[in-house]
């Protein structure tokens, strides 16, 4: 049966700028790359991912009242979410990051959050009590919603997966209850530990550190190009993504952790979720922006097909 996931994150409208590079400080440089506004924010990147492979999400955020609140929702609707437990804020703008994209593909991100920081607990407890099957998580809301949300799912039951982005380390993970996921990426990972996971041996480590942080009964820890690290809470294993040309690296982290609870949740197996996790990361790291980066589940099919 198709499992519902309630995605309770942020939602942001992302001004993406192409540059060469990003200046020093002081320093004034003209750019003929270009500007675009595009549908982001790391929640609604991972609510778009499971929406997009078919599984059934309802993706609860805050958003201003102005004309960026009413272009994500749309969008949201578009993509077939249930969005009846999205608040709109009459103080607050919705949220919106600066993204700088270079030639090499790499990215440099800053987030205003506005209206995400004020998600409430009345809609939490309404979108629970909706009756969901997972409950799925990031960083760029405010600290009592995931804490609220956590234990409350975990007081039914309901499996908790939760993304590192962005690595925030004044949250306190001891208060989280057992998580089925927690999946950082390599600077989160190093951020939260202090270990750069940049070999098995690393990774090992890293994730003994993490494990001692946060209860869960695996880490995943995404290594971009590298593909992903396993651990079980013992032993660790790495698993090799595909080759595939970089164009732009924005929303591949939102998109593999989502990928990968939605699969882990249909076979409970994850290896066979991160391979999945590793394709669809891969397609949106070939394309530019978050939203619109992030695969259909014919294409995710049709490249894993294509890797054989
Ligand atoms: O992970 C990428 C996302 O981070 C962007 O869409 C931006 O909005 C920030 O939340």
């Amino acid at each position: 049966m198709e499992k519902k996931i309630l995605v309770v994150s942020s939602a942001n409208m992302d001004m993406v700028m192409s540059i060469k590079s990003v200046p020093e400080a002081g320093q004034t440089v003209i750019d003929k790359g270009s500007y675009t506004y595009i549908p982001g924010g790391k929640g609604a990147n991972s609510a778009v991912a499971i929406s997009r492979l078919g599984g059934k999400c309802t993706f609860l955020t805050r958003l201003g009242a102005d004309a960026n609140g009413d272009a994500l929702l749309s969008l949201y609707e578009r993509e077939g979410m249930d969005t009846s437990y999205i608040v709109r804020d009459t103080d607050t703008p919705t949220g919106l990051a600066t993204i700088f994209v270079e030639e090499s593909g790499q990215n440099r991100i800053i987030v205003f959050p506005g209206a995400n920081q004020k998600i409430d607990f009345a809609s939490i407890d309404r979108a629970i009590d909706s009756g969901v099957d997972a409950l799925y998580m990031q960083f760029e809301i405010n600290h009592d919603a995931i804490l609220y949300s956590a234990k409350v799912a975990s007081e039914r039951n309901i499996p908790i997966f939760i993304d590192a982005g962005p690595a925030d380390k004044t949250f306190p993970y001891d208060k989280l209850p057992r998580l089925e996921i927690f999946s950082p990426n390599e600077s989160e990972a190093y951020e939260l530990v202090e270990i750069r996971p940049d070999s098995d041996e690393n990774c090992y480590k890293a994730c003994l550190a993490l494990s001692k942080m946060v209860d869960a009964k695996y880490i995943v820890i995404k290594l971009g190009g590298r593909g992903a690290y396993i651990f079980d809470g013992e032993k660790g294993v790495t698993r090799p993504t595909y080759d595939i040309k970089v164009v732009d690296t924005t929303a591949a982290g939102d998109a593999f952790t989502a990928s990968l609870a939605l699969e882990y949740l249909d076979s409970g197996d994850i290896m066979r979720a991160c391979d999945y996790a590793n394709a669809s990361g891969s397609l949106t790291v070939s394309r530019k922006g978050a939203s619109s980066s992030i695969p259909t589940l014919y294409e995710v099919e049709e490249f894993l097909k294509n890797q054989k």
